[in-house]
């Protein structure tokens, strides 16, 4: 299966599994949050994420759709930063995968709680997975926290709202980057390989190359920012400006090249795995994305 097949499939099973979760909503009085919940959740994204979890637990041997209550907790929780991300105290964006902002259509107190709403049913969403060895659960929901949380991506939004004050060096980019986008998409990879029942030795390696995928996958993000467009992203563009982002630091050039040497260390760490071919293609295919 190539990789625009299998990404699809993964990509439906996510989304009719999260409409499945959220299907008895309606009936409720705080049914205004839920739709804003939704609204956010249900608006496309790549899901590069659930992708990821997915496709760990399966090149470590187990029925991929085990994975299912991990890749939706976690894209959950990336839904949730984005929504965050997006509120005027932070980035004051007005579009976001290809439409209004939550708060520009529900209104700023809606937009929090959705996204609280989002981050705390991720808990309950993650515990629901049917482990192989049930005691790996704990260091499932440990791992699942220490990546959201205030050592993890909040730490990384902190660090990234106190950067617009003054110049970073590239190890406090690194830093950032690191932990406000390399933390989730680690917890992806990891908990996928939690998921399939992997090895330690491919636990280790799932890091591993979810740290070179996540830098290069920030630093083409900054790099969109400015190249690319709002109608390919969804986004508005150019609105980086007060950021320290590696473009600042280096320019778009030695991005490419930085984008590249992290995907191939990324790529690189996969040895200790049978039937890459998908995460690599992937991998390559994140260099060069315009959305
Ligand atoms: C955007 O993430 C924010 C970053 C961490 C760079 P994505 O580019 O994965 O956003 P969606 O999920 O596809 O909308
Ligand atoms: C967002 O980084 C990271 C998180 C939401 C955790 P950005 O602020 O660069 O993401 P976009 O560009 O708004 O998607
Ligand atoms: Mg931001
Ligand atoms: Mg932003
Ligand atoms: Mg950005």
């Amino acid at each position: 299966m190539n990789l625009e097949q299998r990404s699809r499939e993964y990509r439906e099973y996510l989304e009719t599994y999260l409409k499945e979760y959220y299907k008895a909503s309606s009936d409720e009085p705080q049914k205004l949050l839920f739709d804003a919940m939704q609204y956010s959740l249900m608006a496309g994204g790549k899901r590069l994420r659930p992708i990821l979890a997915f496709e760990f637990c399966r090149i470590c041997g187990r029925e991929w759709k085990e994975a299912a209550p991990f890749a939706a907790s976690i894209e959950m929780i990336h839904t949730y930063s984005l929504i965050h991300d997006d509120l005027p105290c932070m980035d004051n964006d007005d579009y976001r995968r290809g439409r209004l902002t939550n708060h520009k259509v529900y209104g700023e107190g809606m937009a929090v709680l959705a996204g609280d709403a989002l981050l705390t049913d991720a808990f309950g969403v993650a515990s629901t997975a049917e482990l192989t060895n049930p005691g790996d659960m704990a260091t499932a929901i440990g791992v699942l926290s220490e990546c959201a949380g205030s050592m993890g991506m909040v730490g990384g939004q902190v660090l990234d709202i106190l950067s617009a004050e003054r110049e970073l060096t590239e190890q406090e980019v690194l830093n950032i980057q690191n932990r406000k986008t390399g933390c989730l998409i680690s917890a992806a990879c990891a908990l996928g390989v939690i998921a399939g029942g992997g090895s330690e030795a491919q636990y280790d390696a799932a890091c591993q190359f979810a740290a070179g995928l996540g830098l290069a996958f920030q630093i083409r993000d900054d790099m969109l920012d400015v190249i690319g467009t709002q109608a390919e992203l969804g986004k508005a563009t150019g609105v980086d400006d007060k950021k320290n982002t590696f473009v600042k630091l280096y320019g778009l050039e030695r991005c490419e090249e930085l984008v590249a040497s992290y995907t191939k260390y990324a790529i690189d760490a996969l040895n200790v795995f049978e039937d890459t071919e998908f995460l690599k293609d992937l991998a390559r295919s994140l260099t060069e994305r315009r959305t």
